[in-house]
């Protein structure tokens, strides 16, 4: 492999991790060849406010200004798709048939969204939300909707809700799981969240299958099991899926994301590292192997294997968390949820407030709350340094009175 000074590192995929990668490495002082390939041809951007300001023309989402790339000597080749890997002569090969040759090749290659399988989602007046594009075309879409059908009762979905009330649109949420939000938070919350979206005059159907969505040319119904409801905007949102088909075409180990080690190399091909959403990789907080989609898990992976390129490497061990703004309710997560066996609820002092206590094995591993963001941070850090909390440390107290209490003790000892 070639010196610091001259090794190329290709990264592709120009999201929130790709981004985070090349802007770490040159923080770090690496010298060498920098290049990101990004399909898109919109500069990096954030995806988040894609779904909860759906509904501004002036959507500014740029990561950073243009300059940023230039002034660091970043290669940016945005509108050009890698389409394969060549890991015998380590390069890619572009959508136009260039080859580019790589010391270090980095997949940022994001998730897509999971198809909608029913008939009619090639109608005008149906959208999935991933892009900055799609962002727009939505956000265009609300200025005249007036029923609109969300399907999928997820993070996209909520948000999206909450956009197109604010828009004054009539609208339902129609989701297949018995519970909203089925795969992020505990089914405490669940219910609590639905309470406060039909507050917010959202229509709530769970437990309910879109059979066909139906129209000439614009959409006008969506057909479920349980009856039509008309519908001038469809919105869908039932998920994501890793974009891993590069690196399985490539012959490296693939299994609902590119595997890798705890620092992020590809367990295949060690001069291949895989980052964000498209990474399945240990974690300490996890049981096994995990695929994290989130801002947090890209930004992070991105710097750590950044860090590592550059000569400090470290293993990946950084707290998950995630946010969901849906309208006026504020939803945070910090930890990993998965394999909990006990979970209590706690009201914060205003009755928007609540929290969500995860335990396994009565050690506190994940904690979700509502329109309280000092308890999330206080969650963040009692669960970042490992400390031990059971669930008779928070029977009537909460964490940030808990962690205060904690830190009265030391100073006083
Ligand atoms: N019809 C209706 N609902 C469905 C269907 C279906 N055919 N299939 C799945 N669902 C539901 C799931 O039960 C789940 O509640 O769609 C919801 C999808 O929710 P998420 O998994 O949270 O996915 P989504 O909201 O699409 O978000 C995708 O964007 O903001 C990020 O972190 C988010 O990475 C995630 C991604």
């Amino acid at each position: 492999m070639s010196g610091t000074k001259t090794a190329r590192v290709v990264v592709v995929g120009g999201g929130q991790a790709g981004f985070s990668v090349a802007s770490t490495l040159r923080g770090a002082g690496y010298e060498g060849p920098v290049t990101v390939f990004a399909d898109e041809r919109h500069l990096p951007y954030e995806r988040p406010p894609l779904s909860k300001k759906a509904h501004t023309d002036s959507l500014r989402v740029e990561l950073v200004p243009e300059s940023f790339y230039k002034e660091r000597d970043i290669e940016l080749r945005l509108g050009e798709d890698v389409v394969a890997i060549d890991t015998a002569a380590y390069a890619v090969v572009t959508g136009t048939g260039t080859r580019v040759s790589y010391d270090h090749l980095v997949l940022a290659t994001g998730a897509r969204n999971r198809p909608l399988p029913v008939p009619g989602t090639e109608l005008t007046g149906v959208h999935a939300l991933r892009s900055l594009d799609d962002a727009l075309a939505i956000g265009r879409a609300l200025t005249t909707a007036r029923d609109v059908v969300v399907v999928g009762g997820g993070f996209i979905g909520l948000e999206l809700a909450q956009v197109a009330r604010a828009h004054g649109a009539r609208v339902t949420v129609v989701e297949l799981a018995d519970r909203l939000l089925s795969r992020a938070v505990s089914p405490q919350l669940q219910e609590r969240l639905r309470e406060r979206h039909e507050r917010g005059g959202v229509r709530i159907l769970t437990g309910t299958a879109v059979q066909s969505i139906e129209g000439t040319d614009h959409v006008r119904q969506v057909v479920t099991d349980r009856g039509a409801l008309p519908a001038d905007l469809v919105v869908y949102g039932i998920g994501a899926a890793p974009r891993d088909e590069l690196a399985r075409d490539a012959g490296l180990a693939v299994e609902d994301g590119v595997i890798v080690d705890e620092q992020l190399r590809s367990i295949t091909d060690p001069r291949i590292s895989a980052v964000g959403d498209c990474a399945r990789h240990p974690h300490p907080h996890a049981d096994g192997l995990v695929r994290l989609e989130s801002v947090q898990n890209a930004t992070d992976q991105g710097a750590l294997v950044g860090r590592r390129i550059a000569g400090s490497p470290s293993p990946y061990e950084s707290l998950p968390w995630f946010w969901s703004d849906q309208g006026d309710i504020k939803l945070q997560i910090a930890g990993l949820r998965a394999n909990t066996d006990d979970v209590r609820l706690a009201l914060g002092d205003s009755p928007e407030r609540l929290a969500a206590y995860a335990f396994r094995d009565d050690r506190l591993v994940a904690v979700e709350t509502l329109n309280w963001p000092a308890e999330h941070l206080a969650a963040r850090r009692v669960l970042e340094r490992s400390q031990p909390v059971c669930a008779a440390d928070l029977a009537g107290s909460t964490l940030g009175a808990l962690v205060r209490a904690r830190r009265a003790a030391e100073v006083r000892a």
